[in-house]
């Protein structure tokens, strides 16, 4: 690496990090707090995302029958373009960029109309954000990346302004809005909405509601890596809040719940455990059988989608849904 092109890739990097004590800013420790202290416990799944987490996550990408990560990427490959063109966006915000792959498919339709000028990824890994930064300023000639660092539930407000005579997309991509229950969905939509001008757009991503079979199994594979994916969650409690939870003693639980749309993760106790949370001075009893609920994924239906828009003050300006409706995104307008 030269001088030269190493301070001309820092002069396109900015990145701004909200999160001093990760344990802290995300809360970790107040949601332990409450939700293991519940009638019916739970955590909730931003907490599964440490570096063991994410690598797990990417594994789970990878798996026959996970298939909401190709099949949102075969869309974006399919439509990018005409999204590039209808928005006619200069600049994209990206909720919970992770690694930034699909990224690359927007990038590059929005490079190829010759308006590509910023990418604001906002994201709690600062890892990843930096070094997704370094490598799509080089791959990009004159693009700027402004990363933020940060809880998207906690920090719209610190994505940086709109330039002028630059529209963007806000993107929200890989169905992470079904991980909020129905009433944190639409005030998070409000919230996004608000970062909107009028030729701004939110690109959703989000999992429809498909047979159950192909739905279970994404959630419960063969291999078993979602199961340590769940398990992990108590890893990092141990970890961070010096808990004792034996993770050998949780089995992985996956249903689709057909009443509320959701695909429900818990782990059960195999055996009764009285478990220590250290930091916290909290002991937590839980019984042979009982359950903490990790993740809700909530699956939608075109229907669903313009209705929490509707009551997020947004609307429906595009649909793009694979052919066996499996997944979609979708462009919502502030209303
Ligand atoms: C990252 C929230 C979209 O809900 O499908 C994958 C997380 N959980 N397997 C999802 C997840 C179990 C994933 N999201």
């Amino acid at each position: 690496m030269t001088p030269v092109s190493a301070s001309a890739a820092d002069d396109a990097i900015a990145i701004d990090n909200h999160l001093d004590d990760a344990v802290h800013e995300r809360g970790l420790a107040d949601d332990v707090l409450d939700g293991l202290t519940r009638p019916f416990k739970e955590l909730p799944p931003k907490h599964f995302y440490d570096a063991r987490g994410c690598e797990l996550f990417d594994a789970i990408c990878e798996l026959p029958e996970y298939y909401p990560t190709r099949t949102e990427r075969a869309l974006l490959e399919a439509h990018a373009a005409e999204i590039a063109a209808a928005t006619g966006a200069a600049e994209l915000v990206e909720l919970g960029s992770g690694s930034a792959s699909k990224t690359r498919v927007l990038l590059g339709a929005m490079a190829a109309a010759g308006r590509l000028r910023r990418y604001v990824p906002l994201d709690v890994a600062e890892g990843v954000v930096r070094d997704s930064a370094e490598a799509l300023v080089e791959e990009y000639d004159g693009l700027r990346v402004h990363g933020v660092v940060g809880d998207f539930e906690r920090h719209l407000g610190e994505i940086p302004e709109a330039e002028p005579g630059a529209p963007r997309i806000v993107a929200l991509l890989g169905g992470t809005i079904g991980n909020f229950p129905p009433g944190s969905r639409r005030r998070l939509l409000r919230e996004i909405g608000e970062l909107l001008g009028p030729d701004d757009r939110l690109l959703l991503g989000t999992g429809l509601v498909t047979d159950v079979p192909s739905l279970e199994a994404a959630y419960d594979d063969a291999a078993g890596v979602t199961a340590e994916f769940n398990r992990n969650v108590l890893a990092v409690v141990n970890r961070e809040l010096e808990a004792d939870f034996p993770l050998d003693g949780f089995a992985h639980v996956a249903f689709f719940d057909r009443r509320h749309e959701w695909i429900e993760m818990r782990l059960r106790a195999l055996r009764p455990a009285s478990v220590l949370v250290g930091a916290l001075d909290l002991r937590v009893e839980l019984a042979a059988g009982e359950e903490i609920r990790t993740e809700i994924s909530a699956k939608f239906t075109r229907e669903r989608v313009e209705s929490d828009y509707a009551a997020a003050g947004l609307r429906l300006d595009g649909w793009f849904e694979d052919a066996d409706g499996r997944h979609a995104l979708s462009l919502a307008a502030r209303a």
